[in-house]
C-alpha cells in the first residue's frame, strides 16, 4: 500500500518539549554479521548534532571497537537489547530486524514513537515491512537512499560496494597462486596477472583500482560506455563490442540489455577467460535477477589455478557454477561466492555505515529539529513506514516541466538566432574596413617622402610576415600559447642576431648593438625560461 503524500512535515514535527533525543545503537545479531552502526568517531559526530547515545553491550567488538573505546567517546552502555530498544528514540543498525536470541522480533521491540535505520530491503522482504507498519513506527531504510548527487554522502549502498570491490580482489589475491604484479628477479621473470572485471559500477571500479594497485594487467567490460573514461583513468583497459546498445538506465544504474546484446558480450567474456587469470563480476540491474554472463563451459575454460569471484553471489551470480556463501574450486578454478564483503572489513565499513547514518540524521534536523520532511528527496525516497502506513516505494518525481514556448525575439535574440544574417552584417563590415584602408595607404603613398615610404613598406611587409610566421606555428609544445610566444621570442632573437651582425659589420659598440643584445637575452630567458616553468608544473602531476 502507498500512503497519499502529505505536503506537510509529519507530526514527528510537532512541537514538543525539546530534550536531546536518544539514540540507541543494538549489537547485531545477524549471523556472521561483524558491523556495528555506530563506531566511536561517528559517535562523537551524532553527540555534536546534539543526540545522546547508547549502545548495547559488545555491539562494536567484532568490528574492534570495545566498550570502553565507546564510554571514552561518551556512550551509555546497556545491557540488554530490550532495554536498548525501549530508551532509545531512534535505532541505528545494519541489518533488518530479525528474531532476537531473547524471544522477540526486533520489529516487535520498536514502539510508535521511535524510529529505526538499517538496511531493510523492502522489495525483498514485503512481510516485514507490513510487520514494522504495524508497529506505526518511522523506517528508514539505508538502502532505498536515492542514488542522486545531493544524496551521495548518505549512500551506504555505495560506500559498502566500494569496500567490497576492494575485498574481493584481496579474496581473490588470497586464493591466487601466483603473484598480482610481473617480476624480473634472479630466479626468473614473472608475467603480471590479468584480471577481468564484468561491471564497471562502484564495486567494479573499486576491483580495477585495486587490482591496478597490485600490479595486475586489468581489462573491464560494462554495457554503460559513459564509463569508459573512468575506467581507463584508472589505468585499466576498457573492452568494447562492435555491438549498438547503450545499457544506461535511469538513476546511474544500469538497464536490461536485449537477448542479442548478452550473447555477443558472453561470447567476448569466452574469449577473455582462456587469456586472463581473474574474472571479478559485478554485473547487476537493480531489482532484477543478476544476468548470467559465465556460463559453466566458459569457467572450466580457464587455466587451471585461476580464481572467478562472483559478487552477485546473493542475486543469481553472474557466474553459472557460484554457490553462495562458499569457495570452492570447480575443474581447477576457485570459484568465490562469499556475500560479507562488507563485513569481512567491519571496523572500515561500520566506519563508513555510521558516517552515512551522520549524514543522514544532520540532513533530518539534528536532534533538536529532527523531522521526517517528505520534502526532502533522500528522506522520502528511504521512507518505508511512517504513522501505520507503508510509505515505500517512494512516488517518481514529476517531469520536468516542458521547455518554455519560444519568444518574440528581441533585437539581441535575434543577432543569436540568426547567424547567417549577422555573418553577412560582419562581412559587410569587413569590406568597408578594407576599403578605408586601402584609401589610406594610397592617401600616404601619395603624400609622404621617400624615405618614410621605404620604412613604411618595410614595416607593412615585417607586420605581415610576423603575422604569418607566429599564427602559423603549429602548438606541438606543451600549450598552443607557449608555442605562439616562443615563435615571437624567436623572432626577437632573430632580429636581434641581425642587429647584432650589422654593428660587428660597421664595428664599435652603439645602441643598436646594446639593444640587439638586451632583445636576444630578453627572448632567451622567455623561451628557456617557459620550458622550466612548464617541466615543474608536469612534475607536480607526475606520482
Ligand atoms: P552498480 O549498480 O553500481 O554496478 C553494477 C554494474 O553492472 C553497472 O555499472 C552496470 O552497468 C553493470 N552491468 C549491468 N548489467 C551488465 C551486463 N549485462 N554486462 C556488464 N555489465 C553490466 O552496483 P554495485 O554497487 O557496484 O554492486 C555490484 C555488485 O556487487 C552487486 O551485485 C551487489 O549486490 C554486489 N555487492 C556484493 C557485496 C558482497 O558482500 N558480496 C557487497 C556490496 C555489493
Amino acid at each position: 500500500m502507498t500512503l497519499a503524500i502529505d505536503k506537510d512535515v509529519s507530526q514527528a514535527n510537532s512541537p514538543e518539549p525539546k530534550r536531546s533525543k536518544k539514540i540507541g545503537v543494538p549489537k547485531e545479531i545477524a549471523n556472521g554479521e561483524r558491523r556495528v552502526a555506530a563506531t566511536p568517531a561517528t559517535v562523537k559526530k551524532l553527540q555534536k548534532l546534539g543526540f545522546e547515545v547508547i549502545i548495547e553491550h559488545d555491539a562494536g567488538i567484532a568490528a574492534s571497537f570495545s566498550d570502553q573505546a565507546y564510554r571514552d567517546a561518551g556512550c551509555d552502555i546497556v545491557y540488554t537489547a530490550t532495554d536498548l530498544w525501549e530508551q532509545a528514540d531512534v535505532v541505528l543498525k545494519v541489518q533488518p530486524p530479525q528474531d532476537h536470541p531473547n524471544g522477540l522480533h526486533e520489529a516487535d521491540m520498536l514502539g510508535a514513537h521511535q524510529s529505526l535505520i538499517s538496511f531493510i530491503w523492502p522489495a525483498q522482504n514485503q512481510p516485514l515491512v507490513d510487520r514494522l507498519s504495524s508497529r506505526q513506527a518511522t523506517v528508514l531504510a539505508m538502502d532505498a537512499i536515492p542514488r542522486i548527487s545531493r544524496a551521495q554522502k548518505m549512500d551506504a549502498l555505495s560506500s559498502m560496494a566500494n569496500i567490497a570491490g576492494y575485498r574481493a580482489v584481496i579474496e581473490a589475491a588470497n586464493q591466487f597462486g601466483r603473484f598480482f604484479t610481473g617480476q624480473i628477479t634472479a630466479a626468473g621473470k614473472v608475467p603480471p596477472a590479468k584480471v577481468l572485471v564484468i561491471g564497471a559500477g562502484v564495486a567494479g571500479l573499486a576491483a580495477i583500482g585495486a587490482a591496478k594497485s597490485l600490479g595486475a594487467v586489468v581489462r573491464a567490460f560494462d554495457t554503460r560506455p559513459v564509463v569508459k573514461e573512468q575506467v581507463e583513468s584508472l589505468g585499466a583497459e576498457f573492452l568494447e563490442l562492435t555491438f549498438e546498445e547503450d545499457g544506461t538506465g535511469s538513476g546511474g544504474y544500469a538497464k536490461t540489455m536485449s537477448p542479442e546484446f548478452i550473447a555477443a558480450e558472453m561470447e567476448l567474456f569466452a574469449e577473455q577467460a582462456k587469456d586472463v587469470d581473474i574474472i571479478i563480476t559485478t554485473a547487476l540491474i537493480p531489482g532484477k535477477r543478476a544476468p548470467l554472463l559465465i556460463t559453466k563451459e566458459t569457467a572450466e575454460s580457464m587455466k587451471p589455478g585461476s580464481v572467478i569471484v562472483d559478487m552477485a553471489a546473493e542475486q543469481g551470480g553472474n557466474c553459472a557454477v557460484t554457490k553462495p556463501n562458499e569457495v570452492y574450486v570447480n575443474n581447477g578454478v576457485t570459484i568465490v561466492g562469499i556475500t560479507d564483503f562488507p563485513s569481512r572489513m567491519a571496523s572500515q565499513a561500520s566506519q563508513l555505515y555510521g558516517t552515512n547514518l551522520c549524514h543522514l540524521l544532520s540532513d533530518m534536523g539534528g536532534s533538536e529539529d529532527y523531522k521526517i520532511d517528505f520534502e526532502d528527496e533522500a528522506v522520502r525516497g528511504a521512507l518505508i513506514t511512517h504513522a501505520g502506513e507503508v510509505t515505500w516505494p517512494a512516488p517518481r518525481p514529476e517531469k520536468p516541466p516542458a521547455p518554455p514556448t519560444p519568444v518574440k525575439a528581441t533585437p539581441v535574440a535575434e543577432a543569436i538566432i540568426a547567424p547567417e544574417e549577422n555573418a553577412t552584417s560582419s562581412s559587410a563590415v569587413r569590406a568597408i574596413g578594407i576599403v578605408v584602408l586601402a584609401c589610406g595607404v594610397v592617401a600616404i603613398g601619395l603624400t609622404a617622402p621617400a624615405s618614410f615610404l621605404s620604412h613604411f613598406t618595410v614595416f607593412i611587409l615585417a607586420c605581415f610576415v610576423g603575422w604569418q610566421v607566429i599564427w602559423n606555428v603549429s602548438p606541438s609544445l606543451h600549450t598552443p600559447l607557449m608555442s605562439v610566444t616562443n615563435a615571437i621570442s624567436g623572432i626577437i632573437i632573430l632580429g636581434g642576431l641581425l642587429q647584432l651582425n650589422g654593428s660587428t659589420v660597421t664595428g664599435g659598440l652603439s645602441t643598436t648593438t646594446i639593444l640587439g643584445a638586451i632583445a636576444i637575452l630578453v627572448g632567451t630567458i622567455n623561451i628557456s625560461g617557459g620550458f622550466l616553468v612548464t617541466q615543474r608544473m608536469l612534475k607536480m602531476f607526475r606520482k
